[in-house]
């Protein structure tokens, strides 16, 4: 029999522990939406300081928006397995697909205003191992920090200050050398003329255990064919596109991949410093870009080359930027995905898979 003289438990322990609970989750909410620290930098700050003065373009990448895909082979020669461990370095040939692109937020810009060219790839290995990489044809980044990266983005922006940029300069004297290179580094008539650079540094480990930390490049067969400012103007806003879809019809086009060791106290952390010239290298294989496909219906659109993808044998190092660009690629690919209706596939390809 119950005992019904006992008195009815107080709800209130149950209800201070629900509200208890809910406060919690509400702060974790408000802390990892930045409300908390105004001031924390966040991968949707960062994309959106990347936007042009009109907004975002929906549907495309928030930077290297105009770009176009292409497929070929990663051909190893063996040598990168005295580096690393990961299975494209073995001897083989082994799938790529990869994009030719800009770095601008306008998948509208024209080829001969945007100064920096890039080249992202995804190499597949039978093991299911991949990997991701991004890189752009200038010998160093502009600034030293993603927090730089974005404070630059914010001056470039700021109409209301006509001194920003001399105040952004100020604080960031790493910005002239690349000022210095834009300006002066020749344009040329081809994305297959471009030497592209990780920039950032990785940690490589071979099958001994042994780590050593990397930038790589990869370096064009072709010869460089420079353009005038005349020249350039004369090619139009498309060139580059049209330019290499026929030049790979004619013949597969290719590039070295050399991967540079650092010296101990090289400066691994920071893509604003090249390294000196006389660092040991190895090339270990040739990039074969054996197709070109427009972006609409390629097999690059839609994915995200995400620096941290990274086989076994591949780490990221303490760089910052890796872990930074991956926190932002993922916001913009959420973010162009979810706009699909506004960059469709060309009428005769039918509904995106
Ligand atoms: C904090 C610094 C950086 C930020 C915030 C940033 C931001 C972005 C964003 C939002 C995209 C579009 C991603 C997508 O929708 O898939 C992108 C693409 C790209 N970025 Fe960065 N980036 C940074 C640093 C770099 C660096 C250091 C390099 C080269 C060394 C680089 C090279 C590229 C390339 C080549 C692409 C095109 C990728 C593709 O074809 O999908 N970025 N970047």
């Amino acid at each position: 029999m119950p005992d019904k003289s006992a008195s009815p438990r107080s709800p209130f322990p149950a209800l201070i522990l629900i509200a208890v609970i809910v406060a919690a989750l509400v702060a974790a909410f408000a802390y990892t939406a930045g409300w908390l620290t105004p001031q924390r930098l966040t991968p949707a700050k960062i994309v959106g300081s990347l936007a042009p003065p009109g907004g975002a373009v929906p549907g495309f990448r928030r930077n290297h928006a105009k770009g176009i895909c292409f497929s070929g082979d990663f051909e190893s020669n063996g040598s990168g397995a005295a580096l690393s461990k990961a299975r494209m370095f073995m001897p083989g040939t082994f799938p790529v697909t990869g994009r030719f692109n800009l770095a601008t937020p306008d998948p509208k810009a024209s080829d001969a205003m945007a100064r920096v060219r890039g080249l992202s790839l995804r190499i597949l290995t039978p093991d299911g191992s991949e990997w991701r990489s991004a890189m752009i044809d200038a010998p160093f980044f502009p600034v030293a920090t993603p927090q730089a990266f974005y404070d630059l983005q914010r001056a470039l922006a700021n109409k209301n200050d006509p001194e920003a940029m001399q105040k952004f300069a100020a604080a960031h004297p790493e910005i002239a050398a690349f000022g210095a290179w834009a300006g002066s580094a020749p344009w040329t008539a081809s994305y297959a003329d471009e030497r592209y650079n990780s920039l950032n540094s990785f940690v490589f480990t071979n099958a001994d255990g042994q780590d050593q930390t990397v930038r790589w490049s990869f370096v064009p067969a072709a010869k460089p064919e420079t353009l005038t400012p005349d020249e350039l103007k004369q090619k139009g806003a498309n060139f580059l596109d049209a330019e290499i879809t026929q030049r790979v019809q004619s013949a597969p086009q290719r590039w070295a991949m050399v991967v540079t060791v650092a010296n101990p106290g090289d400066a691994t952390a920071d893509p604003s410093k090249a390294w000196p010239e006389d660092r040991h290298t190895v090339e270990v294989g040739t990039l074969v870009v054996k197709t070109i496909e427009p972006e609409p219906d390629g097999p690059c659109r839609d994915l995200n080359f995400d620096p941290t993808v990274l086989p076994s044998g591949m780490r990221v190092s303490d760089d910052p930027f890796p872990a930074a660009r991956s926190a932002a690629y993922s916001v913009s690919f959420n973010r162009r995905t979810a706009e699909d209706k506004d960059y469709p596939r060309t009428p005769s390809q039918g509904a995106r898979q």
